[in-house]
């Protein structure tokens, strides 16, 4: 008999398990010592909430608007890979959870449901309602790549998330260790050739996802594919993966509609930033020019009111998703969605704030550390 699930941790107890070892291995990883990969959630830590009082929070609006759409909350569903691995149902399942509770999903390109099949789970007609993003890997082969958004802007997808921090895997010492593959009843549903669906026998001794992207993702992006990605859909771009100003102004001057502050979960370079430490210079940087959204660590409610504080407009969570998946499918996602949002409700009523909007810079101060030495 399982425990009561009462926050993230508890979800991420559970799943580690029921899940087995490689797939776990998989979703927890960082790259290399792992260190960004805590720093992640200790950066939050970092940060006070310097609360108001005595201004009626009998009621508090959590709803925000993300790239056009009205949603429940500033929480919505990051793309992770693979998500049948944590469940049967995988991305549908986050796809019905994610709109049960009123927000969006960007799914990966890399799913283990079609573009087709997660819009169809989402909604009860295309474009009908929920609010689904498609999180693009651009490929060698661009014709393929452009069949992805093509399938997206015809099933009613909102927007285009690029990744642009991955020319190649990061190195995740558990999936060398465990040479990960995909189990051999699932594959990445969006593509027919076993190459392309992650599901060949052998990729030797290395990760079987280093060894996949190192074959088909096209390590020479660079901004002039931002701006042949604007050119081919009409779809709104968002930039994920940036982390410092300079690169952030380089997205809005190449018509970004949005920039995602991401180290990719800590999956990718080893020895980033934690994501909410420059979150505030990307902000800066780009002045209201477009929306600035953070991913990375987000594990309670009191995280997502500082990132709202530092500037996000909305944040993503990753890991959280899966685990919820893995606990109890559609239903365990929106447990931990619905946990966030109270999570978050509380930390807004607590702190003196009826909206979202009232949610400023003033709200937070830096701890400082010297000061308790
Ligand atoms: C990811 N992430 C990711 N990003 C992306 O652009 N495409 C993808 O397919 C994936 N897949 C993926 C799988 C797994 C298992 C994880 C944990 C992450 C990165 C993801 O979108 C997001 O940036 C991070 O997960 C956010 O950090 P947290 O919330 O997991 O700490
Ligand atoms: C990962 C890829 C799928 O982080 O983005 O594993």
């Amino acid at each position: 008999m399982t425990g009561r699930r009462v926050c993230v941790a508890d979800f991420e107890d559970e799943a580690r398990k029921v899940l087995p070892k490689s797939v776990y291995d998989y979703y927890r990883s960082g790259a290399d010592g792992q260190n960004t990969l805590a720093d992640n959630v200790a950066a939050f830590d970092r940060w006070y909430v310097l609360p108001r009082v005595l201004r009626d929070v009998s009621t508090v609006d959590l709803s925000v608007s993300v790239l056009g759409h009205t949603l429940s909350m500033p929480v919505c569903a990051a793309a992770t890979a693979m998500q049948r691995m944590a469940h049967p149902a995988g991305e549908t399942a986050t796809a019905r959870a994610c709109r049960a509770v009123g927000t969006g999903m960007m799914l990966s390109s890399w799913a283990t449901s079609t573009i087709e099949e997660v819009m169809s789970a989402m909604t009860a007609s295309p474009g009908d309602g929920g609010v689904l993003w498609l999180q693009l890997y651009i490929y060698k082969d661009r014709a393929l790549t452009l069949s992805l958004v093509h399938r997206a802007e015809k099933m009613g997808y909102r927007a285009i998330f690029v990744t642009v921090d991955t020319p190649y895997l990061g190195k995740r010492l558990a999936d060398v260790r465990n040479r990960f593959k995909m189990p051999p009843h699932l594959s990445m549903s969006n593509f027919t050739s076993a190459s392309l669906a992650f599901s060949e026998d052998n990729y030797g001794n290395d990760s079987g996802l280093a060894v996949y992207v190192a074959n088909a993702i096209d390590p020479a992006l660079s901004w002039d594919d931002i701006t042949w990605l604007k050119k081919h859909t009409h779809l709104p771009v968002i930039v994920k993966g940036v982390l410092n100003g300079e690169d952030a102004v380089q997205a809005v001057e190449h018509g970004a509609s949005g920039i995602l502050v991401s180290n990719h979960g800590a999956r990718q370079l080893d020895g980033v930033p934690a994501t909410l430490e420059v979150l505030e210079e990307v902000v800066e940087a780009v002045r209201g020019r477009c929306d600035v959204y953070m991913d990375g660590g987000v594990r309670r409610g009191t995280d997502v009111l500082k990132a709202l504080a530092l500037g996000a407009k909305a944040v993503f969570v990753g890991r959280p998703v899966l685990w919820g998946l893995a606990c109890q499918g559609e239903e365990g996602v929106t447990e931990v969605l619905e946990l966030l949002k109270e999570e978050l409700r509380l930390a807004l009523a607590l702190s003196g704030c009826r909206s979202v909007s009232e949610v400023t810079r003033s709200l937070v101060r830096r701890v400082d550390f010297t000061s308790r030495m």
